[in-house]
């Protein structure tokens, strides 16, 4: 049976068997180049099962910040999407010979950020979530799946990559139709507050992006991730999309990038 989302360890099994692709075009894999394989995409599953307990969280606030039904049930559509990428990751961890299951670990709760007005807390957790965390996420993903060779597993990426672009955009787009009612006094507690969003981000990621060797051609091909690539990709993202996109909405993204707040430190 299915673990509930409050489990610590999460179960797929069954769902996965059952989607399982079959991978006549992988490469042959040395027996440590699988095992990483498999506990890639054991990761992405918690990860994937993580975000939709995120949006769940969201689409509460959304409500209670007096947003529209039709915005609250897209968060909620979202959290239907995150469960959906995490059967498929399951199911590829599986089709590598693997089972699907993986410790969630303790992770952080949502806040809800009560210091503030609903509106003001919602528009904290949409920058940390969709214009930064879901906007690295697609940038990582699409690459990933220009690496994957095996076609079921490009498939996977392709499908999932679909979804997180409309998680990104879905916050870009709210912050444009609330930006006129945000002010200068929001606005400033908001650059205040992404000082501390670009930290946790960019912590999280070198945490998820293990830095060494690059792994071998056949690793890359069953969806290892390259890390230095990938913390490369991350810091161009950042860089290059997230700090201007935020600074065309009025935010001080580049000074809070620059003075961004390491958690813990
Ligand atoms: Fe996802
Ligand atoms: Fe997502």
């Amino acid at each position: 049976m299915n673990a509930p989302l409050h489990s610590t360890m999460l179960d797929l099994g069954d769902v996965a068997r059952a989607r399982a692709p079959q991978l006549h075009d992988a490469p042959a894999l040395h027996p440590g180049e699988r095992a990483v394989a498999i506990a890639t995409w054991q990761g992405r599953m918690g990860n994937e099962h993580a975000s939709a307990k995120v949006f769940e969280a969201l689409a509460e606030q959304a409500r209670a910040a007096g947003l529209t039904a039709a915005t609250v049930a897209t968060l909620e559509q979202f959290r239907g999407e995150e469960l959906r990428h995490g059967e498929l990751c399951a199911a590829a961890a599986v089709a590598l010979g693997g089972e699907a299951v993986v410790d969630l670990g303790a992770r952080a709760q949502v806040p809800w950020h009560r210091d503030v007005d609903p509106l003001e807390g919602l528009l904290r957790n949409v920058l940390s979530i969709s214009c930064l965390s879901e906007t690295v996420a697609v940038a990582l993903i699409a690459s990933e799946r220009l690496e994957t060779g095996p076609a079921a597993l490009q498939e996977t990426l392709r499908s999932i990559l679909a979804d997180e672009v409309g998680h990104a955009r879905f916050g870009w787009a709210l912050l444009d139709q609330l930006t006129p009612r945000i002010g200068p006094a929001r606005a400033a507690r908001l650059d205040a507050w992404l000082r501390l969003a670009f930290g946790h981000v960019e912590a999280h990621e070198l945490r998820e992006l293990a830095a060494g060797p690059s792994p071998s051609r056949a690793a890359t091909d069953v969806g290892v991730c390259d890390g230095d690539q990938a913390r490369r990709l991350f810091y161009d993202t950042v860089r290059d999309v997230i700090v201007p996109g935020l600074e065309r909405r009025g935010l001080r993204a580049g000074w809070a990038w620059a003075h961004r707040v390491v958690p813990g430190g």
